[in-house]
This record gives structure tokens, C-alpha cells and sequence, in this order.
């Protein structure tokens, strides 16, 4: 159903179902309906499930509070089942009139056409597809057909990772797309780039003059990135028996986390410039050789695993960027589960310098980006030591980033997918060259390039660390 072009109506809801979308006016023996004008409107598929309910809704309901979400956004729930508003609404938790005025529900099934074409109410729509990975491509190729995508400026698409689960698959779901949408019709979701100390590391890398000069081969020895959990699979395991921590972690967050600590100064801030530097520096990655897979001891008596499971629960390796600026910097990364200490920090080991002219100096300057939790820069610099003698000592320069306001994951997700920015979702060469990149290690059996057999390790330890010594000397994070 299309209104563009022609006078728009007034929206009405398609059931009558209570009094918060609509108020009955009576006025001597006449009853009127006084209704909303909608311009803007959210559809969320698979609205009955658990994303919608624990992220979706309460992001939305804390942009609403913070006056962010438009008094004309209507937001359309929808799924197979078929609840009633209320019911629907009930089921999502104890939330004021004022903001459950925006909601109402209509059942759908992404895999029959007839059923999308009355979703639509507004000018201008975003449709969050909070369902599983494989019914994208039903959904993309049956919105289309439904009309509702017609519009590049004023119809898109959120979709959640994974976009595919690897290289060729992503490439397939791919093609699909671009035969449907616009790239600019189309946001992919990193949750980590809804993370204000992620975004951080653009500003603090070219909002100043300060490291960008030391940011290359040349001061830099070696860089290491974690993103590590003490929780482990927390009831998720089937879903994580068919994921497993390459394509849960690596592929995205991390590979994300070090196209932005690693690209080239974008021209401006905005979606094309940034994207247009992270795809060439994700074009640049590669693999090195040491790559340690793990598992943690009782994953395979998880409900949902199988007894011989071979899916790692760990990862740590190198990654090299062939370019310039980085030819032969080693990135380690280590993420997993299980793990001693929760963190997502970046170390930045600077090289010594070029004379050792004090006592007690050692190799160990450092910038530490802490991402969470704790968030905060550290510059670990030498400084004289105090007393009669030459000698130094280390002294940590530290910033805690102000969290206070800080906005988080799907909040500001939500708010820029609606309002058209892209700058934040991943484009789809980025996607591709994350698959390209970790590929190999998706292989399983004995004819892989490299060993994917994941070692075992004890919860709460660093992962096989009698084997992960071997790749650098970890700064574990604490
Ligand atoms: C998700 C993964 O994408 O990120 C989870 O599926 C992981 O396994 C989570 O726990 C980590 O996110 P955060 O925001 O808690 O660091």
C-alpha cells in the first residue's frame, strides 16, 4: 500500500482495540474519533520474541522518555501469533499509557505476501527484523513484493547479525538484497557500534592531534584487542552450538573494534566516508599464523550440545593489515568465554625509544582504550621518579569516559536506523570482508588449512594459556 503521491491519510488503527490510540469524543448525541497523523512509523517482525521484548521495547521506551521518539511514530508489533494489543502490550512489561499510545500489534507472516501489504501506515517506515537469520531472505524478497520497500528514502530495513554464516552465504543473502534494496535502504547491526565508547575511538583518534602522529608502524610494536566474558553460554547454547565464538564475536565485534582503531582519517563524518574507510581497511586483513582455538570444560554438557562438540568457546590469534601504516604490526586479539575478568579494551604497546637514557626505564608506554566496563584512555608514560637520582618510573595518565549519559546499544540504534543515519550499521562489503577474513577458521574437520580443534581450557582461566603463551606476552585485562 503506497500513499505516496497523493494526499495523505490520517492514520487510523486497524483494529479498535481500547482507548489509548484512539479517544471517543462525545459531543451532543455525535461521537467523533480524533485521531493521529503518523508519518513515521517502526515495524518490528518477531515481536513476540524475546529481542523485542528485553532490548527493543525498553531502548524505545528510554528514547521516549528522553523526549527523543517522535510524537507521531507509530510502532507496529508484529509476528505469526496473534495476541491482542493489550495482551501484546501486557506481555511486554509494566510501561506507562502515554508511551504504549505508540503500540499497537498486527499478526504477519513474513512468508506470505498478502499478509505485509497492511502493515504499512505511514510515509516513512522502518521494518527491525528481529527474526532468525534464515527467514531474512523471505522477508526481504516478500517486503519488496508487498510494496512496502518502494520508497529508497522513506523504506528500510534493520537486520541483526549475523548476515549470513560465511563467506559464500553471506555473499548469497547479499546478492538477494541488492537485487531488492538500495545499500542506503539497508542497516546491518553491530550492537557494539550502538556503544558510545566504541564510537569514542573515532573521536579520540581524529578529533585530536595528539596520537595520530605516533598511530602507525613506526612508534607502534604491537597492538592487542579483548573482548573477553566471565559468563558462558547462559542457556544459549544451541543457538551458540551452530555460532560458536568466530562467528559470535570475532567476525563482528572484534573485526569492527579494529577497522575503527585502524582506518585512515575519513574525509567527514558521515555514513559514506566512515564505511568507505573501514571497507578498505577491512580489505586490507588478513590472518597470521598463530591461531589458538579453546573450549571451555562443560560445554559439551550443556543442554543442546552435542557430546563431541568441536565449537570454540575461545579464540586469540594475530591479524595483519597490509598497508602503509601497518605492515608488520601485529593485532592479537583474544576474545571467549568463561574467562577470569569481562572486558573489551584495546592495548596499544608503543615501541621503545630509540636510546635508553634513565634508570629503570622499560619498554612498557602504553594507550589503553577501555571500552567497557570502567570505560576510560590510559596513557602510561615514564616520569622521573622523585629523589636525588636520574631514574623513572611509570605514571598513568587516565580518563574515566563519562558514562552518566553515555548511550547504549539499541538506544541509539533505534534512533539513528529511523532517522536515516547509517553511519553506525555495517555495509555490505564490510560484512563480506569480515567473512573473507575468518573464513578458514569456520572450516571443520581434518582437511582445514589451519587447525580449528579447539583446545580445552578450565573456566575462569585465560583460555589454554599453555598454549595462547606462545602467540605474545598478554597484557591480561584486570
Ligand atoms: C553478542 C553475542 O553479540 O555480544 C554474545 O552474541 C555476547 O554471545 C555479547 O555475550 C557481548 O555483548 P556485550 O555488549 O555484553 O559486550
Amino acid at each position: 500500500m503506497s500513499y505516496f503521491g497523493q494526499q495523505y491519510p490520517l492514520y487510523y488503527p486497524q483494529s479498535i482495540s481500547g482507548y489509548e490510540k484512539v479517544k471517543m469524543i462525545t459531543m451532543t448525541q455525535t461521537t467523533m474519533m480524533e485521531t493521529e497523523q503518523r508519518t513515521k512509523q517502526l515495524v518490528i517482525f518477531g515481536a513476540t520474541g524475546d529481542l523485542c521484548k528485553k532490548k527493543l521495547i525498553p531502548a524505545l521506551h528510554k528514547l521516549w522518555e528522553q523526549g527523543l521518539l517522535e510524537n507521531n511514530l507509530l510502532i507496529t508489533g508484529t509476528a505469526r501469533r496473534e495476541p491482542t494489543v493489550q495482551q501484546w502490550k501486557e506481555s511486554l512489561g509494566d510501561y506507562p499509557e502515554e508511551f504504549f499510545h505508540h503500540l499497537d500489534y498486527q499478526p504477519s507472516d513474513l512468508t506470505k505476501v498478502e499478509t505485509l501489504q497492511n502493515l504499512q501506515q505511514a510515509e516513512d517506515v522502518t521494518y527491525f527484523l528481529s527474526v532468525p537469520p534464515e527467514r531474512y531472505e523471505d522477508a526481504i524478497v516478500n517486503l519488496k513484493e508487498a510494496g512496502c520497500l518502494e520508497d529508497p528514502e522513506r523504506s528500510r530495513v534493520v537486520v541483526e547479525k549475523p548476515f549470513g554464516h560465511n563467506y559464500k552465504s553471506a555473499d548469497h543473502l547479499q546478492s538477494v538484497v541488492s537485487r531488492h534494496l538500495r545499500e542506503k535502504q539497508v542497516y546491518r547491526i553491530d550492537h557494539y557500534l550502538g556503544k558510545d565508547t566504541v564510537n569514542n575511538i573515532l573521536a579520540t583518534r581524529f578529533s585530536n592531534i595528539l596520537l595520530e602522529p605516533l598511530w602507525n608502524r613506526n612508534y607502534i610494536e604491537e597492538i592487542q584487542v579483548y573482548a573477553t566474558e566471565t559468563i558462558g553460554c547462559e542457556g544459549r547454547s544451541q543457538y551458540y552450538e551452530g555460532s560458536g565464538v568466530i562467528r559470535d564475536m570475532l567476525q563482528n565485534h572484534l573485526l569492527q573494534i579494529i577497522s575503527l582503531v585502524a582506518m585512515e582519517p575519513p574525509s567527514k563524518i558521515d555514513a559514506r566516508e566512515i564505511r568507505r574507510e573501514k571497507v578498505k581497511v577491512l580489505a586490507a586483513m588478513r590472518l597470521g599464523k598463530k591461531l589458538i582455538p579453546g573450549q571451555y570444560i562443560g560445554y559439551r554438557e550443556e543442554e543442546g550440545v552435542d557430546d563431541h562438540s568441536e565449537v570454540p568457546t575461545f579464540v586469540a590469534g594475530d591479524i595483519y593489515i597490509d598497508n602503509w601504516r601497518w605492515q608488520g604490526v601485529p593485532f592479537y586479539y583474544m576474545t571467549g568465554k568463561n574467562l577470569p575478568y569481562g572486558c573489551v579494551e584495546v592495548v596499544v604497546k608503543l615501541k621503545s625509544p630509540p636510546q635508553q637514557l634513565f634508570d629503570g626505564h622499560e619498554a612498557n608506554d602504553r594507550i589503553v582504550m577501555r571500552f567497557q566496563p570502567n570505560a576510560h584512555l590510559d596513557i602510561r608514560i615514564d616520569i622521573k621518579k622523585p629523589g636525588l637520582d636520574d631514574s623513572v618510573e611509570l605514571a598513568t595518565l587516565s580518563h574515566d569516559y563519562p558514562m552518566e549519559n553515555a548511550s547504549q546499544g539499541y538506544t541509539k540504534l533505534l534512533y539513528e536506523a529511523m532517522a536515516g543515519n547509517q553511519s553506525h550499521f555495517v555495509h555490505a562489503e564490510e560484512v563480506l570482508e569480515s567473512w573473507r577474513i575468518v573464513d578458514d577458521l569456520l572450516c571443520v574437520g581434518d582437511q582445514c588449512k589451519i587447525r580449528t580443534v579447539p583446545h580445552l581450557y578450565h573456566p575462569g582461566t585465560w583460555g589454554p594459556s599453555h598454549k595462547t603463551q606462545f602467540i605474545t606476552d598478554w597484557e591480561y585485562p584486570e
